[in-house]
């Protein structure tokens, strides 16, 4: 298993260029399996996640042709497909579930594992079930698999989520695509992934549109060829700002959509740093003396995004005052804790609250990844650490950032893989 070694305390400076999303990527690709006419998926990025999404789909037949650098896969699927993700498969990845409502639209019939637990939360699929039941899939939990079938073509109807998420959410909208009849969907998470979700498909010739947390889907009976270019991840953007706003960077970060942020660069701003947006760029500076955040709570889109949760936990580690965070979408995000204060942050945690002493000296120590962004957030605080630092199993990392060592060296990180 592959080491990061960091030594630090590191000042960046520099430009960084935004991969495409892994969690817009992950459902455009499920989406592909809707297809029988050709589909070319653009802006991949070259994370593991996405390999595994690529195995699974190849899995069940599909014919996927990546380009040289795998940022490009070319899909055609002119024959049937297999109904079938075993455990192996599934076990590695929870987003391998997205697989579950195209192949029900499609086919009528699925047999896919069960995802297991999740070191961030117990994470069910209960909505995803109950939503994909909805529109007419049956089925039985057995063996530690889902056996759904469909008496033919899904049929449109009215659904609310009882609670905001965003992979029932996807499931249900590339499930509606091709059902008979009019599908609403009411109380949808809007997370910007999704959007570039229906943005493909509507590509394609679907019909969906939204009114607020409301999505109609007007069932159709083919998708049409398409090329389509998945939007930048605005989780590994978010993650470069606070590496700014942290380490007194002066950094350019290009290719990204900054409004997609903008609740976070609000509160990176209250940080102390200095943001300006230029169309696709963001020109963000560090302060000196980070300032202290109150309170900070994760929400669903618009809100604070989970997923940057514990990088801006390293930043009230920094900061001049106490704060607390309040994780609010998963019970048991906060893998991170025990290993930042292994580096010296005071932090207390009760149940989804965390209070973060501040003025943290951080100093370098061997660390243990646990979660893929529990485990930046460890290179965050490395980076500002005096001294060595090793990061243990960055597989983690390797499943969402791209290049992250790489693009870290080019800032001015002092950052080595060890391979192992
Ligand atoms: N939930 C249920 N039942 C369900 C579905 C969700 O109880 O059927 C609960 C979850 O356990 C969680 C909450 O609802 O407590 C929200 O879960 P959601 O469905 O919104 O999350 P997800 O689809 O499983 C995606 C991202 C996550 C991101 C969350 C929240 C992908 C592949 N994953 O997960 O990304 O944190 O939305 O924004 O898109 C990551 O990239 O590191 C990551 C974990």
């Amino acid at each position: 298993m592959d080491k990061f070694s960091i030594e630090g305390p590191s000042r960046i400076r520099g430009e960084v260029e935004i991969s495409g999303s892994k969690n817009s990527s992950l459902p455009i690709l499920a989406a592909t399996l809707l297809f029988n006419k050709p589909v070319v998926i653009k802006n991949l990025p070259r994370v593991k996640d996405i390999n595994t999404m690529i195995n699974l789909l190849r899995s069940l037949g599909s014919k996927i042709i990546l380009s040289k650098d795998r940022r490009i896969a070319k899909i055609h699927n002119k024959t049937k497909l297999k109904t079938f993700a075993s455990y192996s498969l599934v076990k590695t990845m929870r987003g391998s579930i997205l697989v579950l409502g195209p192949l029900i639209s499609k086919y009528y019939k699925s047999k896919i594992s069960l995802p297991g637990g999740c070191l961030i939360g117990a994470r069910p699929i209960n909505y995803h079930l109950d939503s994909l039941k909805k529109l007419g899939m049956s089925y039985v939990l057995k063996d530690g698999y889902i056996i759904a079938k469909s008496k033919g073509k899904l049929k449109g109807t009215t659904i609310k989520f009882p609670k905001l998420t965003v992979g029932a959410t996807e499931n249900s909208i590339i499930a509606a695509c091709l059902a008979k009849g009019t599908t609403i969907l009411k109380n949808c998470a809007i997370e910007p992934e999704i959007k570039d979700l229906t943005n493909f498909l509507n590509s394609a010739g679907a019909k969906i549109s939204w009114i607020g947390r409301t999505c109609k889907i007007v069932g159709i009976n083919t998708l049409n060829p398409t090329e389509y270019s998945v939007m930048a991840d605005r989780i590994e953007a978010g993650t470069f700002c606070v590496a700014a706003t942290l380490a007194k960077g002066n950094l350019k970060i290009s290719n990204f959509d900054p409004k997609i942020i903008n609740t976070e660069m609000g509160l990176l701003k209250k940080f102390g740093a200095k943001i300006k947006v230029h169309k696709e760029k963001i020109f963000i500076k560090g302060p000196e003396k980070i300032r202290f955040i109150k309170k900070i709570k994760t929400k669903e889109y618009p809100g604070v995004a989970t997923d940057l949760q514990s990088q801006i936990m390293v930043l009230m580690c920094k900061a001049n005052g106490k704060g607390s965070i309040t994780e609010n979408i998963f019970e048991n995000r906060f893998m991170h804790v025990a290993e930042l204060r292994r580096l010296g942050a005071k932090i207390d945690v009760k149940n989804n609250q965390a209070h973060i002493y501040g003025n943290t000296k951080f100093i370098g120590a061997e660390l243990m990844s646990s979660d893929l962004r529990a485990s930046v957030s460890l290179v965050l605080a490395a980076m500002v650490s005096k001294g060595k630092s090793i990061i243990n199993r960055i597989y983690h990392l390797d499943r969402g950032y791209e290049n992250i060592e790489h693009k870290l060296k080019k800032i001015g990180v002092k950052i080595k893989r060890i391979k192992q």
